[in-house]
């Protein structure tokens, strides 16, 4: 897989970019006050350090052992299980809040309603999913565009067919479509580049 290569050095690279998707998801969960967090596909669990510095009580579920590695180093450990997102081990609705970043769009359409299928069961009724991932619309400005699929086609064979699929097919729109929720908020990042949306499990 792409990012374990650069596992190590994943954080630094994307900093500049993820910065403000974290701190925004950190704002979405104080406003919320979400109990229990599940971080689906943490890769080094950066965003649970985030959540974890501020107290709240998170935890990650990644496939990968080198992504999840970076996890357990630095100033605030966090818990990474290693499970795979389109089969957990949790209870149903175990937790209030669970949520993906950058994990849909490298996925199949079949693999990421499996994911998505599973956020919802092991989420409590009216509580949350919160999918961060590329957007798609016509309003992202072609520069943000392009540089999205640049940066994807680096990531090359499976990854790079998959995102194109993911755009060719509707996007984020076109998954949540397909599951039983209702969309609450929905928020883009700098650049349009990226969508956050946040949907209640019906
Ligand atoms: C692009 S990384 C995103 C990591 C993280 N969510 C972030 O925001 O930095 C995608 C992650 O999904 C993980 N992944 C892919 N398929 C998975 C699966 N079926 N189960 C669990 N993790 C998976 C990969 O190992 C990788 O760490």
């Amino acid at each position: 897989m792409f990012e374990e290569k650069i596992a190590h050095l994943y954080d630094f690279l994307l900093f500049p970019f993820i910065h403000p998707i974290r701190k925004k998801l950190l704002s979405i969960a104080d406003n919320y006050k979400y109990l229990k967090i599940l971080d689906v596909c943490c890769g080094t669990g950066n965003q649970l350090k985030y959540l974890k510095s501020k107290g709240f009580d998170a935890i990650g579920i990644d496939l990968s052992d080198k992504m999840m590695s970076v996890a357990a180093k630095g100033a605030v450990p966090v818990k990474c299980f290693k499970e795979n997102a389109e089969e957990m081990s949790f209870e149903p609705e175990s937790f209030d809040m669970t949520t993906t970043t950058f994990a849909l769009h490298e996925k199949t359409t079949e693999s990421a309603l499996a994911v998505l299928h599973e956020m919802l069961r092991v989420t409590k009724k009216g509580g949350h999913l919160i999918l961060i991932d590329f957007n798609i619309d016509q309003s992202v400005p072609s520069l943000s565009r392009k540089a999205c699929t640049f940066i994807e086609s680096l990531a090359g064979g499976e990854h790079y067919e998959n995102y194109k699929n993911y755009c060719n097919t509707g996007g984020i729109d076109s998954l949540i479509n397909q599951i039983n929720v209702k969309e609450i908020e929905r928020h883009e990042s700098d650049f349009e580049a990226v969508t956050i949306r946040i949907l209640e499990k019906l």
